[in-house]
């Protein structure tokens, strides 16, 4: 068979003077230096609503990048009717005209516009050029290969046949159009959440963050360059609030691929319920939602590597993974040398500008992010169950910086031990040593999400208690390495319990989620 081999994309290191570190600073002036006019994009034409929102960089407020038009009702009812109407030729297409356009995409991807994509997540989602490149190249790169593999698989598999009768199932996409709503956080998840459905034979209409307008649009262009029919993807940027209901309410609607909150997804659910009776199929609901990580220090855990782990799980990209760290359980034998140590590390953090190539943090997104987590820090400082050992200052004069924050606290149940923060706030626990399998059913216990977690361990019983304990507390479940950056192809990504439907990103089983299988038999 014609079988498509994948393999991850390289990450690129950007030393300074390679050929990838000039484009990408270029780029970065470029992008700085331009006004982007962002449109809503129905069946492959421009639409400017003049209903505008801003693209505005998180470190420095009060620069703006570019203007998008909102959709509206109009423009709702429109992508709808172009989805629906572009799908008789997408569907019939040959799967492998499909495929072909996702590797032009990954290629160009890799290439012509991978600077281009770094730069405007660098800008718009504040992220270091280390995590837009495992973000906006490497991570979106290797969805659509991924994906373009697990296709050519899940086709392949056929059922028997036995004599005077063939069997054969046909892998169908959804009838009706996809829903695809995405998050500020990746570039690559935005481009996944509407590339599985539309790999799959599906068409849909795509609604990005409106704090990441800018890249989803790149990403648009990408797929209208590497030849995605028109109608196929339509853009509609704008408020749920205006448009969510329309979507939401029409009987066509198929599926609905998302990542973002646990509160909205529930309420999407709680609405496609409502409106059961309209629906022509019943939608399949697919969602990656919120977490609440953990990373456990076993008394025989390696220290660097503990600490490590720690530094880069809660703090990497401001703490705005949803794979991030956030409360971590350390047995007290351990702690002082990890105290000492993780303090070293998080006192040589540079942050600031994500424009300058040395700094590990920049700010967080938004005005609102902002003063949620730094609700949380001065909760902390009114407690007496907790102490703020290193940061806890912010400063949105000129961006939104929030500094490093690393809370201990006596009591596993503290606000910011349960409560999913999404900034770059860490609460530790101390535990007796003797007290580790009470701490791993507290851990398991202690949060409603169940998206990622660690264990950092030399003693192999401790690790097979850990992953005995901690079945569903984590849909991704890491061993001496920290929580986040799982790889396409390596650890397909989802969470459990109210993190999510775990239909993992980037897998067959996601795929499947977008297909509806005719089995056909045949008397010969
Ligand atoms: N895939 C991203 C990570 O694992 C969310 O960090």
């Amino acid at each position: 068979s014609k079988e498509l081999k994948f393999k991850n994309e390289k990450v690129l290191k950007y030393l300074p003077e390679s050929p990838e570190r000039k484009e990408l600073e270029a780029e970065l002036i470029n992008l700085k230096n331009s006004l982007v006019d962002i449109p809503v994009i129905i069946n492959g034409k421009e639409i400017r609503t003049g209903n505008k929102g801003q693209c505005i960089l998180p470190h420095n407020k009060n620069k703006v990048i570019g203007e998008y038009h909102k959709a509206g009702k109009k423009e709702v009812e429109m992508a709808i009717e172009a989805a629906l109407k572009a799908k008789a030729n997408w569907e019939s297409l040959h799967w492998e005209s499909r495929v072909a356009i996702f590797m032009k995409a990954a290629e160009l991807a890799s290439g012509k516009w991978r600077a281009k994509l770094n730069a405007a997540t660098m800008l718009c989602q504040g992220k270091t050029y280390k995590q837009a490149e495992i973000d906006s190249a490497c991570e979106l790169i290797d969805f659509m290969r991924y994906n373009a593999s697990c296709l050519h698989q899940i086709y392949s598999e056929q059922p028997i046949s036995s004599d005077g009768i063939w069997n054969r199932t046909e892998y169908r996409p959804l009838e009706g159009f996809i829903f695809a709503v995405s998050p500020f956080n990746f570039t690559a998840i935005g481009s996944n959440l509407v590339g599985a459905p539309v790999i799959a034979g599906n068409t849909a209409l795509w609604k990005p963050a409106a704090v990441a307008v800018y890249s989803a649009y790149l990403v648009f262009k990408l797929f209208q360059e590497a030849g995605i029919p028109d109608g196929v993807i339509n853009f509609i940027p704008g408020n749920s609030q205006d448009i969510g209901d329309l979507i939401l309410t029409n009987e066509n609607l198929s599926g609905i691929h998302f990542t973002g909150s646990t509160k909205v997804f529930q309420d999407m659910w709680r609405s496609v319920g409502t409106n059961i009776d309209k629906y022509k199929t019943f939608p399949r609901l697919v969602g990656e939602t919120g977490g609440k990580n953990f990373v456990i220090g076993h008394a025989s855990a390696n220290i660097e590597a503990l600490s490590r782990g720690l530094l880069e799980g809660a703090f990497e990209y401001q703490g705005q993974k949803c794979s991030a760290a956030s409360r971590a359980y350390i047995a007290s034998s351990i702690w002082t040398e990890v105290k000492e140590n993780l303090l070293e590390k998080v006192r040589n953090v540079k942050i600031g500008d994500v424009e300058d190539f040395n700094n590990f943090m920049g700010a967080v997104i938004d005005k609102k992010a902002f003063e949620s987590i730094t609700s949380y820090i001065e909760f902390v400082k009114n407690s007496d169950e907790a102490e703020i050992i290193i940061g806890g200052k912010y400063d949105d004069s000129i961006g939104y910086f929030i500094e490093p924050t690393i809370v201990v606290t006596n009591n596993p149940h503290l606000r910011t031990m349960e409560e999913e923060i999404f900034g770059p706030v860490l609460t530790i626990y101390v535990y007796k040593d003797e007290d580790f399998a009470d701490t791993l059913r507290l851990c398991d216990s202690t949060s409603k999400y169940g998206l990622t977690g660690s264990i950092f361990a030399v003693d192999r019983y401790a690790i097979a208690q850990a992953e005995n304990e901690l079945v569903n507390a984590a849909g991704n479940f890491y061993i001496n390495d920290r929580p986040t950056g799982a790889v396409v192809g390596q650890q397909p990504f989802g969470g459990a319990r109210l993190s999510g439907t775990n239909d993992k990103a980037g897998s067959k089983i996601n795929l499947m989620r977008w297909m509806s299988i005719r089995a056909i038999k045949e008397k010969l």
